[in-house]
């Protein structure tokens, strides 16, 4: 019998995901961000279930490539453009389309030879000072690249530092105005809003959404799961109970015998560790499933396993399933418990855990 754990991928939900969506964004095209392996998903698997989207959006060139390769004839886009000049060659030949941020990119391009036409995004930093032109040397960018013969079409595009803020945050207004500002009248394609956005500030969603976290199953707006926002898990990990113990009063369990219920207890021992990508830093307390119903982990997660609060359980035992988070365990109350964001649990999934549909 090999280990037990393994990561489902439910192509139906990722499917389901998408069409939310598409209610939340009639009019404006999809395109969905698969980086980071489809944040864990699987690139070609995730691919497959969002083939409808309009668009896929990553950083990776060779994750660009395969995915052309697949036969995917959709824009593809790289969210943050080339890093040097050779991989020119590369998008050229295969029909990317590439952010362009900065001036470096701006020159590379002018000082390429492409041959082909490349469709641009050029991006403009509206307050989140991460990746940009500033607003102010904006209208030169876009006139290099409108003089530019190898560039097609050109979209703007803005991130959003706020938006899974509650509504009211003048952040999103103020991104958001400035952004109008600087492509009013310029007649060219739109694109704002990440998952938070498309559900809630719909004066965002323009012509492009990107849609990460959502496509997912996970809520990007903290304080909403995301079953009350119709989102379907895509992801659920599974694992059993591999060894169990039972602890006396003054007895510990795992390294540093951290955890002391200072009584009986009965623990089931977790195939799965932060070696397979569970938070080492996931406190006692944080949720889990066994045998379809909740408890905690108890004691410090170590790199192959972990431990669980039995107590109560009189049914379970080895051999007794466990669910770390998907169905049933949303992945948002695992990451909060453990300090962190869905976004990291579900991208650090570690390349020995087994994914299957
Ligand atoms: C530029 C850009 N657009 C869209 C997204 C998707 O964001 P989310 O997963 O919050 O929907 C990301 C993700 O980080 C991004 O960097």
């Amino acid at each position: 019998m090999s280990r037990p754990l393994q990561a489902l991928i439910d192509l139906s939900a990722l499917e389901h995901n998408l069409s939310v969506v598409r209610r939340y964004t009639p009019r404006s095209r999809v395109m969905a961000v698969i980086k980071a392996d489809a944040y864990g998903h699987g690139l070609l698997r995730a691919a497959e279930a969002l083939a409808r989207a309009d668009g896929f959006a990553m950083l990776e060139l060779d994750a660009a490539v395969r995915l052309r390769e697949a036969g995917y004839r959709q824009t593809i886009l790289l969210l943050e453009g080339f890093f040097d000049m050779d991989e020119l060659a590369w998008i050229e030949q295969y029909h990317l389309s590439v952010v362009i941020h900065n001036h470096e990119q701006l020159a590379m391009l002018s000082a390429a030879r492409v041959r082909g036409r490349l469709n641009v995004f050029l991006k403009l930093n509206t307050g989140m000072n991460r990746l940009g032109f500033p607003l102010e040397q904006f209208p030169a960018a876009l006139e290099t690249l409108r003089a530019n013969p190898a560039v097609d079409q050109i979209t703007l595009m803005s991130h959003l530092a706020h938006a899974d803020e509650p509504r009211g945050d003048a952040s999103v207004a103020v991104q958001l105005q400035r952004f109008l500002a600087a492509a009013e009248g310029r007649h060219l394609p739109r694109s704002l809003a990440n998952s938070a956005a498309i559900l809630r500030y719909p004066e965002t969603h323009a012509d492009w959404v990107r849609p990460g976290i959502m496509l997912y199953g996970a809520s990007p707006l903290p304080g909403t799961p995301a079953a009350e926002l119709d989102l379907f898990p895509a992801m659920t990990v599974t694992t059993r109970i591999i060894a169990m113990q039972t602890l006396n009063p003054g007895d510990g369990v795992g390294y540093g015998l951290a955890f002391r219920p200072g009584r009986h207890m009965r623990v089931g021992i977790v195939a799965g560790g932060y070696a397979d990508g569970y938070p080492r830093h996931a406190p006692t307390g944080t949720p889990v499933l066994v045998n379809g119903k909740r408890t905690q982990v108890v004691g410090r997660v170590s790199m192959d396993m972990l431990h669980v609060d039995l107590s109560d359980m009189e049914d379970a035992g080895i051999g007794s399933p466990v669910t770390l988070w998907g169905k049933g365990m949303p992945v948002d109350e695992v990451a909060q418990a453990a300090g962190t964001v869905a976004y990291e649990l579900l991208c650090a999934l570690a390349p020995r855990m087994q994914k299957v549909t």
